[in-house]
């Protein structure tokens, strides 16, 4: 695939040079709280190379978000599910670093990709999964048009109770209208 540009960020592929990147954020619980359990336990760094080997090999799916003037990382946001049959992709996210969460980088990410899906790979829905306590990717993800479409409930335990997961789903005429 080749790189995307916004406004502020760009989508590129994965490179060697992200691997310090990716180690600063995998067991850093401030991020990783609001992912899947893969993160239960600390990633080793043979976890984080088994990744990058994978994000960096022609059949993956998915982007780095980076600065568009620097090309430095940023982020992750990679089709973690793709039906090209059907006509949809499932998409999961990642702001890897504190400093940058809540500056408007996952927002623009999600714009670029969604439209990339749309325009180019021709897919007719975009889907993902949030847990319900996650308040800043539930906001997100509804501002850029997602629409909830189902509770999982209770499949999450945390911090002693369980929390449900919500599934959104966003239309490519839904994307269209909103333009
Ligand atoms: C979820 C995530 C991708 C969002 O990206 P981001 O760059 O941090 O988000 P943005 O800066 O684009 O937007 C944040 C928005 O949430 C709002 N927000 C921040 N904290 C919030 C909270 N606790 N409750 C509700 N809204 C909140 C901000 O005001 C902003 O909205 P606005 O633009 O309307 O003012 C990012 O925070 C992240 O990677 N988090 C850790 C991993 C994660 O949870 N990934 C998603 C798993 S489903």
């Amino acid at each position: 695939m080749a790189h995307i540009y916004g406004n502020r960020v760009m989508l590129r592929e994965y490179r060697e040079s992200d691997y310090e990147h990716m180690r600063g954020w995998v067991n850093n619980p401030k991020i990783v709280d609001t992912l899947s359990d893969i993160f239960l336990y600390p990633h080793s760094e043979k976890d984080t190379r088994g990744y990058l080997d994978m994000a960096m090999s022609t059949n993956w799916k998915g982007f780095v978000i980076a600065f568009r003037d620097t090309e430095e990382y940023i982020g992750q946001i990679d089709f973690i599910k793709l039906d090209e049959k059907n006509g949809w992709g499932e998409l999961g996210i990642v702001i890897g670093k504190e400093e940058y969460l809540g500056k408007g980088f996952g927002t623009e990410a999600l714009q670029l990709i969604i439209d990339f899906a749309f325009s180019q790979l021709r897919l007719n829905r975009v889907e993902l999964v949030c847990w319900s306590f996650n308040a800043r990717a539930r906001h997100v993800y509804e501002k850029v048009g997602f629409v909830q479409e189902g509770v999982r409930r209770k499949k999450r335990y945390r911090n002693g109770e369980f929390h449900d997961e919500i599934c959104y789903g966003l239309l490519k005429e839904e994307w269209e209208a909103r333009k």
